[in-house]
């Protein structure tokens, strides 16, 4: 499966949720995590991985790839992997949209603040353009970040769920901390001591709806 872990708007947690899921998918299968973003985060937290831990996830091979060859070069790669995550920068760029053409699944992470959220519709607009080549694009869009109490959930959940062409999908990712101490150091909330059990269900959670079936 190719998925994107895609959307117009930076800090919404794209690098973030497609490191989590590359690690958890890795722990069974061969995954191949694409950084599609000049930004280069996932090239950083790849770098950082290997030079501290050297002996995780042999399953798991992070490249760079941008721009319009990026298609082809992921086309010939997934056959090497079970699956291929790309991690794209937070505008409407030519690798997104090349990679949205090849993708059978784009993850649209949310948080639930108004900027975020104003995306959306142009998202929905790039998906259409988008599923004339590609009319199989399935868009799961679910809220990371998501607050402890109060009603901008709720409400972030209704503007989602009235988007065209987008599906929101119940797994929520909370704002917690666990996230940003994994990433930085390289790791996925899986593997981050001390474990935050609340963070790794939130993942599984995710995890489960997205490749339960796959
Ligand atoms: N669920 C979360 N809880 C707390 N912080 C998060 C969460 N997801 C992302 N972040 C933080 O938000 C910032 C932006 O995340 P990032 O994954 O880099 O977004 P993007 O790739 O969409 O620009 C980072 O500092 C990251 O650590
Ligand atoms: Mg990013």
């Amino acid at each position: 499966m190719i998925i994107v872990v895609g959307g117009i708007k930076g800090g919404a947690g794209k690098s973030t949720i497609a490191a989590n899921l590359a690690v958890r998918r890795a722990t069974e299968y061969q995954v191949l995590l694409v950084d599609g973003d000049d930004q280069e985060t996932t090239t950083l937290w790849a770098a950082t991985r290997s030079e501290n831990f050297p002996d995780k996830s042999s399953h798991l091979t992070c490249i760079q790839l941008r721009g319009r060859g990026a298609r082809d070069e992921v086309i010939k790669l997934s056959t090497h992997y079970q699956d291929v995550l790309i991690d794209v920068g937070g505008r409407d760029t030519t690798t997104q949209r090349a990679a949205l053409t090849i993708a059978n699944l784009v993850l649209l992470p949310l948080p639930p603040r108004g900027p975020d959220i104003w995306t959306l519709e142009k998202v929905s607009d790039l998906l259409d353009e988008v599923r004339t080549v590609n009319p199989n694009l399935v868009a799961w869009a679910f809220l990371n970040r998501a607050d402890a109490g109060g009603t901008d959930n709720q409400d972030a959940m209704q503007i989602i769920s009235d988007t065209p062409g987008i599906d929101l999908i119940l797994p929520q990712i909370g704002d917690r901390k666990a996230f940003p101490n994994a990433h930085t150091q390289g790791l996925s909330v899986i593997e981050n001591k001390p474990r935050d059990p609340k963070a790794i269900a939130e993942l599984e959670g995710l995890y489960q709806h997205c490749f339960s079936t796959n």
